[in-house]
């Protein structure tokens, strides 16, 4: 039976490029567990879009002298290229700014407020006299309490990751103008969080053995730490207007973080509609045997563990006992933050390798395998130059490449390029067929559990081990002193090459396409199905080709040299 699986990804902020960081934290695991699942024959729904709403946008549209409006749209068509090039596969990439969206938005705010969920209330706001205006989150800057950066944010702080309100920083000031401001009172919408506190501690506890420990364990510390109800609507014109029947409200959006969440339910509806079945999204919301995983940064954990889950338990009058109608998150498999050359990425600071820049360059699969085999799962981890040319040539060329190079070249050459009938094996032989049955079945177990790094680990022993093989037989001399015993090889190396073509296609889907191809096989990888496709005797092979190319040593000069002059420029 055919699973459903649903992935939703982080909404990144369309306000500037994408950088190497962003797609090692979500987009890449995301897509890899998306293609696993997919080869698998399992139904797969995976939606995000542009974050197009809240002061990241409207601070760079005043910075650019431009509108709100023209900002996302540059981004978001950016980002769009970038999946593309990327091979980032999803069902539907919209944005926060369609007319369903908001619909959607306004659906569920209104059955919260009517429930009681979401009530009005008084609080204090940094207003500046100045710019005659409030100043929600990113507008106030000051030092961090924390750590003492002078440039944190009303909401964060960019150095230490600290969440914020305006009144902690230190020496406040408006971002606009620079001048202190005052404190007044503003009405808005909070979200009564705290009605849900028991729910959730009782459903997050359910997870101990489920989510990674970082995100079981933060999850659990800030709920002990008790909810607090929070706001929801903020003191701005750019975003998803509030929908009561009050001119107070008028001047008011509902907050960026509240109705970004909400977008893995209305692209999911936007989906069905595109798909000409409007309900379609139900089978993965409404049918709880449909998984549904979200990767994020871990700096999202709180909204995808504790805010969302409460603002569907709300929508969908979920109880401990069950009868919920949505799906809550089944896993949130957040990645800690990469590194750029050990130090933060930083966008303020230009200290970057952005996505376009890459792709101008070089080619998507091995950043895919770069960021795969590195990928901050458990721990922080460091993107290097050196370490990609590294990875490039000794494991992607000189091993895997070299792998099928070598076997795909010979069995052309001396078996009239197809693939030989093997005749009788030796131990050895069956000993390694084997291991490819193994290997993939470990990789997919590994995939399933959201260990990437480990079923990567597992594809490329296995083209290590296949190089041993090939070194020990010497099929180069086999073919013209015992052909019989040099079929068998082949073929046997040309099983563990196709083995490793589906183990690698969730991670390197470029590679495995093309040498899907050079197989002699038609249509696409994915429709191969996660199994050993045996080599059938006398199947024509397709001309072989490198599969990857070497760089040249001094890329890691270029490359580093290239950042710090970025950096200085900034
Ligand atoms: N735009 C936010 C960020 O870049 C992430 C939003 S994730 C969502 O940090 F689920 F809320 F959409
Ligand atoms: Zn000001």
């Amino acid at each position: 039976m055919p699973e459903k699986v649903f992935i939703g990804v982080a909404w990144p902020y369309a306000n500037g490029p994408l950088h190497l960081g962003h797609i090692a934290g979500c987009y890449l695991p995301a897509d890899i567990f998306a293609r696993y699942h997919r080869l698998r024959g399992n139904r797969v729904l995976m939606v995000s879009g542009s974050d197009q709403h809240g002061t990241p946008i409207t601070i760079r549209a005043e910075q650019e002298g431009i509108t709100p409006q023209q900002v996302v749209d540059k981004y978001h068509a950016q980002f769009l290229r970038n999946w593309e090039q990327l091979g980032i596969t999803f069902d539907l990439y919209t944005t926060t700014g369609t007319a369903n969206h908001r619909q959607v938005v306004h659906e569920i705010f209104l059955r919260l407020r009517e429930r009681g969920y979401i009530y009005p209330a008084t609080q204090q706001q940094p207003y500046c006299p100045t710019d005659r205006r409030f100043l929600p989150d990113r507008y106030v800057e000051g030092t961090c309490p924390s750590c003492g950066y002078e440039r944190a944010r009303g909401d964060q702080c960019e150095r230490c990751g600290k969440p914020l309100n305006p009144q902690d920083l230190i020496g406040m000031r408006c971002r606009l103008c620079g001048e202190p401001p005052q404190i007044r009172e503003t009405r808005h919408y909070f979200l009564r969080l705290s009605a849900f506190q028991d729910y959730l501690l009782a459903w997050v506890r359910t997870k101990e053995q489920v989510w990674r420990p970082n995100v079981y364990n933060f999850t659990l510390r800030f709920l002990e730490g008790g909810l607090q109800d929070r706001a929801i609507t903020r003191d701005l014109e750019w975003g998803v207007p509030v929908p009561v029947d009050d001119p107070e409200f008028a001047s008011k959006r509902i907050y960026v973080w509240f109705e970004a969440v909400i977008g893995y339910l209305s692209a999911s509806k936007e989906w069905a509609m595109r798909q000409g079945e409007p309900e379609a999204w139900r089978d993965y919301w409404q049918d709880p045997a449909c998984r549904h995983y979200y990767f994020i940064g871990k700096d999202n954990i709180p909204f995808h563990t504790v805010i969302w889950p409460a603002m569907l338990m709300g929508y969908g009058e979920w109880t401990p006992k069950g009868g919920g109608s949505y799906n809550l998150p089944y896993d949130v498999p957040a990645n800690e933050f990469l590194n750029l050359e050990r130090q933060k990425f930083s966008t303020s600071q230009n200290w970057a390798v952005w996505v376009p820049d890459y792709l101008e360059r070089y080619p998507p699969d091995p950043l895919r395998y770069c960021l795969s085999a590195n990928m901050p799962e458990t721990a922080d981890a460091d993107f290097s130059w050196r370490e990609f040319v590294r990875r490039n040539n000794d494991e992607l060329v000189a091993t895997y490449g070299n792998l099928v190079h070598r076997v795909l070249t010979l069995t052309v050459r001396h078996c009239e390029g197809k693939v030989p009938r093997p005749g009788s094996f030796t131990p050895e032989d069956i000993a390694l067929q084997q291991e490819a049955r193994r290997t993939l079945e470990r990789v997919g177990t590994a995939l399933g559990l959201c260990r990437f790094r480990e079923a990567l680990g597992y594809a490329m022993a296995l083209a290590q081990e296949a190089n041993r093989y090939v070194d020990q037989t010497a099929p180069w001399r086999l073919v013209r002193e015992a052909p019989q015993r040099g079929s068998a090889v082949l073929w046997t190396a040309l099983l563990v090459v196709s083995a490793l073509k589906t183990c690698f296609a969730p991670f390197l889907p470029f590679s495995s396409q093309r040498l899907h191809r050079m197989l002699g096989l038609e249509g696409a990888v994915e429709q191969a199905g996660w199994t050993v496709q045996e080599p059938t005797p006398g199947q024509p092979l397709g001309p072989p080709e490198p599969l990857f190319a070497k760089l040249e040593e001094r890329v890691v000069e270029e490359e580093v040299q290239r950042l710090l002059a970025q950096r200085r420029s900034s």
